[in-house]
């Protein structure tokens, strides 16, 4: 374990943002990680906790100590007739766990696949697409408290997730770093393919037996479809959270855009996709400098080469304020800002 220098942090984050970290390090066991909490050089330093970098925009340098997760390994560590627990280090790359269970028959994560970043990462903001989220199979964590070093492990409840959210982005956010997460999957798979993409998709490609690969195909092929790869074109996926609104404002609306799409929640409140309020305000496949809106889902904002984080913030001012301006409903980023 060596800390490094004056690092450049573009290949450490998919919107491909040049910044500088002053201190980088990468740690491979939770041991590594205590002992750099610990030491008194870096303790008091400002931290980042990198995994992927595929839910980050930099909009400066980092002063501090950037430590990337890089805590790998995955083992069934119990099993019954019907369920599998799965316990995976952090630092697993998301989409890698998704096909090594699709290998073991495994099922509960298919409708996730080819999701950007690590499996740390994920339980923070509860990913999820395609009618599934990462708390559906989610049994528990263990994370190491940045002012002790102390492993504490939190369950399901206690991460008290919600749509793009837990604990750890509010009452706990910088007070812990995700070392493992455990998930329990399903001998017998339940397929989930009630999300209108999924099922015209399978239907598209002639497929009458369902099995977690022909679900996971739909999903990488739906997903190739319409977002960017990173790997081509820097981005961090949906830029913004899709926002809810009261019904009543909701029906007011409808009134004037009678093709507002909208879905009920439970609590009576309406979840407007994002991507269409950005597209209806014209938005969507504009370019600005260095910087633009996808042409093919008007939520993902690029890096189209050599932009500065500065650059996609100032387009996703402008972006709120012609939403707000239009439909009076404030869209709130989905993406850290550092
Ligand atoms: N829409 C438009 N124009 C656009 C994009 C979307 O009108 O340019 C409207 C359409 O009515 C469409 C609806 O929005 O039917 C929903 O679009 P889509 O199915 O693409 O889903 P989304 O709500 O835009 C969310 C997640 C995605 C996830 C998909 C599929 C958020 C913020 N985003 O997007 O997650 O893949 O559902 O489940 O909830 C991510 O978080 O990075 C991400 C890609």
């Amino acid at each position: 374990m060596t800390i490094q220098k004056q690092v450049s942090l573009q290949k450490y984050n998919t919107f491909a943002i040049d910044a500088i970290a002053s201190h980088f390090v990468e740690v491979t066991t939770v041991e590594e990680l205590q002992s750099i909490l610990s030491d008194d050089t870096y303790n008091r330093m400002p931290k980042l906790i990198l995994g992927g970098g595929s839910n980050l925009l930099f909009t400066q340098n980092f002063d501090g100590l950037v430590i990337k997760i890089a805590i790998l390994g995955q083992e069934i560590i119990s099993e019954d007739a019907q369920h599998a627990l799965i316990k995976v280090g952090a630092g697993v790359n998301w989409h890698q766990l998704v096909l090594h269970t699709l290998d073991l028959g495994l099922g509960g994560l298919e409708n996730l696949s080819l999701i950007p970043g690590t499996v740390g990462a994920a339980p923070m903001q509860n990913i999820g697409a395609y009618g599934v989220e990462i708390k559906d199979t989610f049994v528990e964590l263990q994370a190491v408290e940045i002012s002790t070093g102390k492993v504490a492990t939190f369950d399901n409840t206690s991460c008290e997730f919600g749509y793009r959210y837990s604990v750890f982005k509010d009452a706990l956010k910088d007070r812990y770093i995700i070392v493992n997460v455990t998930f329990k999957l399903l001998k017998s798979p339940v397929f989930n393919i009630t999300y209108g993409a999924i099922e015209d998709t399978l239907k598209a490609s002639g497929i009458r037996d369902l099995s977690l690969k022909a679900v996971s195909d739909a999903v990488i092929r739906i997903r190739q479809s319409k977002l960017p790869d990173p790997a081509k074109i820097g981005n961090a996926g949906s830029f913004f959270k899709n926002p809810t609104v009261d019904r009543p404002i909701f029906d007011g609306l409808k009134v004037r855009y009678a093709d507002m799409p909208g879905y009920e929640l439970p609590d009576g409140q309406v979840k407007v996709p994002a991507g269409w309020l950005i597209e209806k305000s014209g938005w969507k496949g504009k370019r600005v400098g260095n910087v633009g809106v996808h042409e093919l889902q008007a939520l993902v904002l690029v890096n189209y080469g050599h932009a500065v984080g500065n650059e996609v913030r100032e387009l996703a001012f402008a972006i709120q304020a012609s939403v707000m301006d239009k439909f009076g409903i404030a869209l709130m980023p989905e993406v850290n800002m550092v």
